[in-house]
Protein backbone atom coordinates (compact mmCIF):
# COMPACT_ATOMS: atom_id res chain seq x y z
CA UNK A 1 0.00 0.00 0.00
CA UNK A 2 1.30 3.43 -1.06
CA UNK A 3 2.31 5.82 1.80
CA UNK A 4 0.17 8.84 2.74
CA UNK A 5 2.83 11.49 3.95
CA UNK A 6 3.11 15.01 5.32
CA UNK A 7 6.21 16.62 4.29
CA UNK A 8 7.69 19.91 5.39
CA UNK A 9 9.78 21.87 3.61
CA UNK A 10 11.01 24.92 6.04
CA UNK A 11 13.34 26.36 2.73
CA UNK A 12 15.28 28.98 4.35
CA UNK A 13 13.23 29.65 7.43
CA UNK A 14 13.95 29.45 11.07
CA UNK A 15 17.09 29.95 13.42
CA UNK A 16 17.72 26.61 15.25
CA UNK A 17 15.82 27.87 18.00
CA UNK A 18 13.08 28.80 16.39
CA UNK A 19 12.54 25.40 14.34
CA UNK A 20 13.67 22.98 17.24
CA UNK A 21 10.52 25.00 19.16
CA UNK A 22 8.45 24.06 15.95
CA UNK A 23 9.28 20.50 15.97
CA UNK A 24 8.28 20.21 20.31
CA UNK A 25 5.05 22.03 19.50
CA UNK A 26 4.51 19.38 16.43
CA UNK A 27 5.28 16.51 18.73
CA UNK A 28 4.12 17.68 21.82
CA UNK A 29 0.29 17.32 19.62
CA UNK A 30 0.69 13.36 19.94
CA UNK A 31 -0.75 13.20 16.86
CA UNK A 32 -1.53 9.47 15.98
CA UNK A 33 -0.10 8.08 12.71
CA UNK A 34 -1.07 4.86 11.39
CA UNK A 35 1.51 2.24 9.70
CA UNK A 36 1.01 3.63 6.17
CA UNK A 37 1.20 7.40 7.41
CA UNK A 38 4.71 9.32 7.88
CA UNK A 39 5.88 12.98 8.34
CA UNK A 40 8.84 14.12 7.30
CA UNK A 41 10.91 17.62 8.01
CA UNK A 42 12.86 18.92 5.18
CA UNK A 43 15.10 21.21 6.95
CA UNK A 44 17.86 23.11 6.39
CA UNK A 45 21.49 21.23 6.43
CA UNK A 46 22.94 22.17 9.65
CA UNK A 47 19.35 21.10 11.55
CA UNK A 48 19.51 17.57 9.82
CA UNK A 49 21.08 15.51 12.73
CA UNK A 50 20.05 17.21 15.68
CA UNK A 51 16.31 17.41 14.64
CA UNK A 52 16.77 13.98 13.48
CA UNK A 53 17.86 13.48 17.66
CA UNK A 54 14.84 15.54 18.85
CA UNK A 55 12.58 13.20 17.01
CA UNK A 56 14.13 10.34 18.52
CA UNK A 57 12.51 7.07 17.79
CA UNK A 58 9.38 7.79 16.32
CA UNK A 59 8.84 5.16 13.71
CA UNK A 60 6.85 7.70 11.56
CA UNK A 61 8.35 10.95 12.02
CA UNK A 62 12.10 11.40 9.32
CA UNK A 63 14.18 14.05 8.40
CA UNK A 64 14.62 15.33 4.59
CA UNK A 65 17.90 17.32 3.59
CA UNK A 66 16.63 19.66 0.91
CA UNK A 67 18.75 18.60 -1.88
CA UNK A 68 22.16 17.39 -2.37
CA UNK A 69 24.82 17.09 -5.10
CA UNK A 70 24.59 15.73 -8.36
CA UNK A 71 28.56 14.54 -7.71
CA UNK A 72 29.69 11.81 -5.07
CA UNK A 73 32.48 13.92 -4.09
CA UNK A 74 34.79 16.71 -4.75
CA UNK A 75 35.74 20.16 -4.70
CA UNK A 76 32.47 21.88 -5.08
CA UNK A 77 32.74 24.20 -1.87
CA UNK A 78 29.60 24.77 0.06
CA UNK A 79 27.85 21.61 -1.65
CA UNK A 80 26.39 18.37 0.39
CA UNK A 81 26.67 14.95 -0.90
CA UNK A 82 24.25 12.03 -0.94
CA UNK A 83 27.11 10.00 0.93
CA UNK A 84 27.27 12.85 3.56
CA UNK A 85 23.45 12.79 4.11
CA UNK A 86 23.38 9.16 4.33
CA UNK A 87 26.66 8.72 6.93
CA UNK A 88 24.18 10.91 9.35
CA UNK A 89 21.13 8.57 8.71
CA UNK A 90 18.91 10.74 6.86
CA UNK A 91 16.62 8.95 4.63
CA UNK A 92 14.74 11.26 2.57
CA UNK A 93 16.17 13.99 0.33
CA UNK A 94 14.06 16.38 -1.65
CA UNK A 95 15.33 16.81 -5.42
CA UNK A 96 14.45 18.79 -8.14
CA UNK A 97 12.27 21.44 -6.40
CA UNK A 98 11.08 24.42 -8.58
CA UNK A 99 13.08 26.93 -6.36
CA UNK A 100 16.29 24.73 -7.29
CA UNK A 101 15.18 24.10 -11.35
CA UNK A 102 14.66 28.05 -11.05
CA UNK A 103 17.53 30.03 -9.24
CA UNK A 104 19.89 26.94 -9.22
CA UNK A 105 19.49 26.07 -13.03
CA UNK A 106 18.64 22.11 -12.42
CA UNK A 107 18.12 20.12 -15.71
CA UNK A 108 16.10 17.24 -16.02
CA UNK A 109 19.19 15.57 -16.63
CA UNK A 110 20.88 16.93 -13.46
CA UNK A 111 17.97 15.74 -11.09
CA UNK A 112 18.27 11.91 -12.51
CA UNK A 113 21.42 11.97 -11.10
CA UNK A 114 20.57 13.43 -7.84
CA UNK A 115 18.08 10.72 -8.19
CA UNK A 116 20.43 8.05 -9.00
CA UNK A 117 22.48 8.90 -6.06
CA UNK A 118 20.09 8.73 -3.55
CA UNK A 119 18.80 5.61 -4.53
CA UNK A 120 22.33 4.21 -4.34
CA UNK A 121 22.29 5.03 -0.97
CA UNK A 122 18.74 3.93 0.02
CA UNK A 123 17.21 7.42 0.62
CA UNK A 124 13.77 8.00 -0.78
CA UNK A 125 13.86 10.94 -3.65
CA UNK A 126 10.80 13.67 -2.91
CA UNK A 127 10.78 14.14 -6.46
CA UNK A 128 9.22 17.50 -7.60
CA UNK A 129 7.81 18.52 -10.97
CA UNK A 130 5.25 20.62 -12.01
CA UNK A 131 4.59 23.77 -14.48
CA UNK A 132 4.43 27.45 -14.55
CA UNK A 133 1.74 29.50 -15.19
CA UNK A 134 2.48 30.53 -18.63
CA UNK A 135 2.36 26.16 -19.42
CA UNK A 136 -1.32 26.08 -17.53
CA UNK A 137 -2.40 29.16 -19.38
CA UNK A 138 -1.62 27.08 -22.50
CA UNK A 139 -3.57 24.18 -21.26
CA UNK A 140 -0.10 22.03 -22.35
CA UNK A 141 0.85 20.79 -18.14
CA UNK A 142 0.10 17.23 -18.74
CA UNK A 143 3.06 17.03 -21.33
CA UNK A 144 5.66 19.41 -19.60
CA UNK A 145 5.53 17.17 -16.45
CA UNK A 146 5.65 13.95 -18.32
CA UNK A 147 8.83 15.37 -20.34
CA UNK A 148 9.66 16.02 -16.46
CA UNK A 149 9.24 12.24 -15.24
CA UNK A 150 10.24 11.41 -18.03
CA UNK A 151 13.51 12.80 -18.28
CA UNK A 152 14.49 12.26 -14.62
CA UNK A 153 12.98 9.10 -13.58
CA UNK A 154 11.92 6.61 -16.91
CA UNK A 155 15.63 5.60 -16.66
CA UNK A 156 14.49 3.99 -13.45
CA UNK A 157 13.83 -0.03 -13.29
CA UNK A 158 10.68 -1.41 -11.79
CA UNK A 159 12.12 -1.53 -8.23
CA UNK A 160 13.62 1.65 -8.00
CA UNK A 161 10.67 3.62 -9.26
CA UNK A 162 8.59 2.35 -6.59
CA UNK A 163 11.30 3.83 -4.03
CA UNK A 164 10.71 7.49 -5.11
CA UNK A 165 7.98 9.94 -3.54
CA UNK A 166 7.08 12.03 -6.70
CA UNK A 167 5.63 15.57 -5.30
CA UNK A 168 3.87 17.92 -7.92
CA UNK A 169 3.92 21.26 -7.43
CA UNK A 170 2.54 23.39 -9.65
CA UNK A 171 4.98 26.81 -9.75
CA UNK A 172 1.84 29.34 -9.97
CA UNK A 173 0.56 27.87 -6.80
CA UNK A 174 3.66 28.09 -4.72
CA UNK A 175 3.87 30.66 -2.02
CA UNK A 176 1.15 32.53 -3.74
CA UNK A 177 -2.17 31.46 -1.27
CA UNK A 178 -3.20 30.82 -5.05
CA UNK A 179 -3.57 26.39 -4.48
CA UNK A 180 -4.42 24.51 -7.36
CA UNK A 181 -8.46 23.44 -6.51
CA UNK A 182 -8.73 19.99 -5.54
CA UNK A 183 -9.98 18.75 -8.80
CA UNK A 184 -7.14 20.14 -10.70
CA UNK A 185 -5.06 18.60 -8.04
CA UNK A 186 -6.78 15.04 -8.80
CA UNK A 187 -6.71 15.53 -12.59
CA UNK A 188 -2.87 16.36 -12.37
CA UNK A 189 -2.32 13.39 -10.23
CA UNK A 190 -4.51 11.20 -12.26
CA UNK A 191 -2.51 12.27 -15.33
CA UNK A 192 0.68 11.60 -13.29
CA UNK A 193 -0.63 7.96 -12.65
CA UNK A 194 -1.19 7.37 -15.86
CA UNK A 195 1.76 7.99 -17.31
CA UNK A 196 3.51 5.61 -14.44
CA UNK A 197 0.98 3.33 -15.37
CA UNK A 198 1.78 3.55 -19.12
CA UNK A 199 5.54 2.85 -18.28
CA UNK A 200 5.87 0.41 -15.34
CA UNK A 201 2.00 -0.70 -15.31
CA UNK A 202 -1.09 -0.05 -12.95
CA UNK A 203 -0.12 -2.22 -9.96
CA UNK A 204 3.45 -0.33 -9.76
CA UNK A 205 2.22 2.88 -10.43
CA UNK A 206 -0.81 2.21 -7.77
CA UNK A 207 2.25 1.78 -5.24
CA UNK A 208 4.13 5.45 -5.92
CA UNK A 209 3.39 7.67 -3.51
CA UNK A 210 2.65 11.30 -5.17
CA UNK A 211 2.00 14.65 -2.75
CA UNK A 212 0.31 17.73 -3.67
CA UNK A 213 2.75 20.98 -2.90
CA UNK A 214 1.53 25.09 -3.53
CA UNK A 215 -0.48 26.90 -0.94
CA UNK A 216 -1.31 23.72 1.41
CA UNK A 217 -3.12 24.83 4.42
CA UNK A 218 -4.37 23.73 7.60
CA UNK A 219 -8.00 25.19 5.86
CA UNK A 220 -7.53 22.93 2.24
CA UNK A 221 -5.47 19.85 3.81
CA UNK A 222 -8.62 17.84 4.26
CA UNK A 223 -9.89 18.46 0.53
CA UNK A 224 -6.78 17.89 -1.25
CA UNK A 225 -5.76 14.43 0.29
CA UNK A 226 -9.23 12.93 0.18
CA UNK A 227 -8.86 13.24 -3.23
CA UNK A 228 -8.07 9.45 -4.70
CA UNK A 229 -4.84 10.10 -6.42
CA UNK A 230 -3.22 12.51 -3.56
CA UNK A 231 -1.31 11.08 -0.97
CA UNK A 232 -0.08 13.92 0.83
CA UNK A 233 1.40 17.36 0.42
CA UNK A 234 4.56 18.74 0.22
CA UNK A 235 4.20 21.79 2.08
CA UNK A 236 5.89 25.37 2.65
CA UNK A 237 4.47 28.38 4.87
CA UNK A 238 2.05 26.53 6.61
CA UNK A 239 4.69 24.02 7.85
CA UNK A 240 6.37 27.10 9.18
CA UNK A 241 3.00 27.29 12.17
CA UNK A 242 2.74 24.46 14.82
CA UNK A 243 -0.97 24.44 14.65
CA UNK A 244 -0.98 24.49 10.60
CA UNK A 245 1.47 21.94 10.58
CA UNK A 246 -0.43 19.44 13.26
CA UNK A 247 -3.87 20.44 11.37
CA UNK A 248 -2.39 19.13 7.83
CA UNK A 249 -0.48 16.05 9.44
CA UNK A 250 -4.01 15.46 10.88
CA UNK A 251 -5.87 15.73 7.50
CA UNK A 252 -3.74 12.13 6.18
CA UNK A 253 -6.22 9.84 5.63
P1 LIG B 1 4.02 26.82 -0.10
O1 LIG B 1 3.30 25.77 0.70
O2 LIG B 1 4.58 27.93 0.73
O3 LIG B 1 3.19 27.30 -1.26
O4 LIG B 1 5.30 26.10 -0.73
C1 LIG B 1 5.14 24.90 -1.40
C2 LIG B 1 6.46 24.31 -1.64
O5 LIG B 1 7.25 24.81 -2.43
C3 LIG B 1 6.83 23.12 -0.86
O6 LIG B 1 8.00 22.54 -1.36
Amino acid sequence: MRKKIAAANWKMNKTFQEGTNLINEILGADIHLDNNQQVVFSVPFPYLMPIQEQIGGRSNFFVAAQNCHHKTSGAFTGETSVDMIASMGVQFCVVGHSERREYFAESNATIAEKVNLCLSKNITPIFCCGEPLAIREDEIQNDFVAVQLDESLFHLDQDAIQKVVIAYEPIWAIGTGKTASADQAQEMHAHLRSVLASKYGKDIANNISILYGGSVKGSNANELFSQPDVDGGLVGGASLVASEFIQIITALK
